[in-house]
């Protein structure tokens, strides 16, 4: 009896382990840690200057019309990169069509918008200066200004330093990304799982790990960004309400103008998704749970049972990394060359 049990005991803890390592390596399969650096930026190499230019810039107000709307009004760096709206409010109090998504990590996503109509963050960052719902400015207003403004000549000059006038639109955009790039939410409970540590996520988030896995949810969200890599549509088996899916945004088909598009969106990111409520491009589901009891009904058809949701929300809460550290960065002042704001 005492022989049997000595011999019981490794053979359990074999088998634990051996588990353990079954879940990890299957998960390795499908997702990636966030890196701690930044990632190399295809035709805009970072360089110190950059990213101190474009961190500025991120901050300054002056960018839109009004000047008193900056890239950090609506992707807040110390509110998880996003603004908790439902829909972003812009220039005039207006309301835009859509939530905004968190700028963090957003490098690492195949594409920018919920559509994906901008191909990575330098041209992505163009879109919001010019928006009328946004910042509601264009681009000759935003050279005038930053030309007006003494401080920004030797910054752009130090990012740019071969080009003849350095202060531009385009130089304005790759200065932004630069600093974009560096966002990063490193050392999730999940990252420290997939690099090994089997202890950094609880019974319950690997129970979640599991079902995230089983019930089919990461073919759809998967990679570095757990999701962010390609569109579906919203509704493959059963349509949202059109509450949660307004029948007005039809998402990439207006970017495609083909059929098959109509309400296809990207499959955002799910890093950091519990500190960036509400959810869908509509913001219209302000709870995690709720979220991801539509999305068994809308993209698998399953009506997942409440500790199945509770168990993926607790997996999905360990998607939440060590979110960028800033200090605020000092801004030039302005000069009597600077046009006033408009606030209409
Ligand atoms: C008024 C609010 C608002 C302002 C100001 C704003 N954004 Fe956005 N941003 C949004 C919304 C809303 C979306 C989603 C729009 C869409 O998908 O059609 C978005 C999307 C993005 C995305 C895409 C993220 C992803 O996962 O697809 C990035 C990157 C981004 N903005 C960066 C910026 C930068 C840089 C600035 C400043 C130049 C800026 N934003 C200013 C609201 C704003
Ligand atoms: C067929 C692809 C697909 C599958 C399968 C899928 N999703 Fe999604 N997911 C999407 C798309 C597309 C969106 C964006 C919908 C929208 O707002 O238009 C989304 C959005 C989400 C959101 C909201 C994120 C945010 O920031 O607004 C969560 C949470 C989510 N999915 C979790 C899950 C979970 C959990 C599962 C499995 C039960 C799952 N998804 C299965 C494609 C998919």
């Amino acid at each position: 009896m005492k022989r049997m049990l000595l011999l019981l005991v490794p053979l359990c803890l074999c088998h634990s382990a051996f588990a353990a390592d079954d879940l990890t390596s299957r998960a390795n399969k499908l997702f990636k840690p966030i890196p701690t650096k930044a990632p190399p930026l295809k035709g805009n190499p970072a360089t110190a200057a950059k990213l101190e230019l474009g961190k500025k810039l991120f901050f300054d107000p002056r960018l839109s019309s009004s000047q008193l709307i900056s890239c950090n009004t609506c992707h807040n760096v110390g509110l998880g990169g996003a603004d908790l709206q439902e829909t972003s409010t812009g220039h005039g109090w207006q309301k835009g069509p859509r939530n905004s998504p968190t700028v963090f990590n957003a490098v690492f996503d195949a594409a920018q918008f919920w559509d994906g109509r901008a191909k990575d963050l330098q041209t992505q960052a163009k879109g919001p200066v010019q928006a009328a719902v946004e910042m509601n400015s264009n681009p000759e207003l935003v050279v005038k200004t930053l030309k007006s403004i003494p401080g920004y000549a030797p910054l752009f000059k130090a990012a740019f330093p071969r080009a003849a006038d350095p202060i531009g639109f385009d130089n304005m955009a790759k200065a932004i990304e630069v600093f974009e790039a560096t966002l990063l939410t490193p050392d999730s409970p999940f990252d420290r799982f997939l690099k090994g540590d089997a202890a950094a996520l609880s019974a319950r988030e690997k129970r979640g790990l599991r079902i995230f896995m089983d019930k089919g949810c990461a073919p759809c969200h998967a990679g570095t960004n757990v999701g962010g890599a390609d569109y579906y549509p919203f509704g493959v088996r059963e349509a949202p309400t059109t509450e949660i899916r307004p029948a007005g945004d039809t998402g990439r088909f207006m970017v495609t103008n083909t059929e098959s598009d109509r309400y296809v969106f990207k499959a955002p990111s799910l890093r950091n998704v519990a500190v960036t409520q509400p959810y869908f491009h509509s913001g219209k589901v302000w709870k995690l749970r709720d979220a991801v009891t539509v999305m068994g009904s809308a993209q698998l058809g399953v009506k997942l049972k409440d500790g199945e949701v509770e168990d993926t929300v607790a997996f999905l809460k360990a998607l939440t990394g060590k979110q960028p550290r800033l200090s605020y960065p000092l801004l030039p002042g302005s000069s009597d060359e600077t046009p006033h704001p408009q606030l209409k």
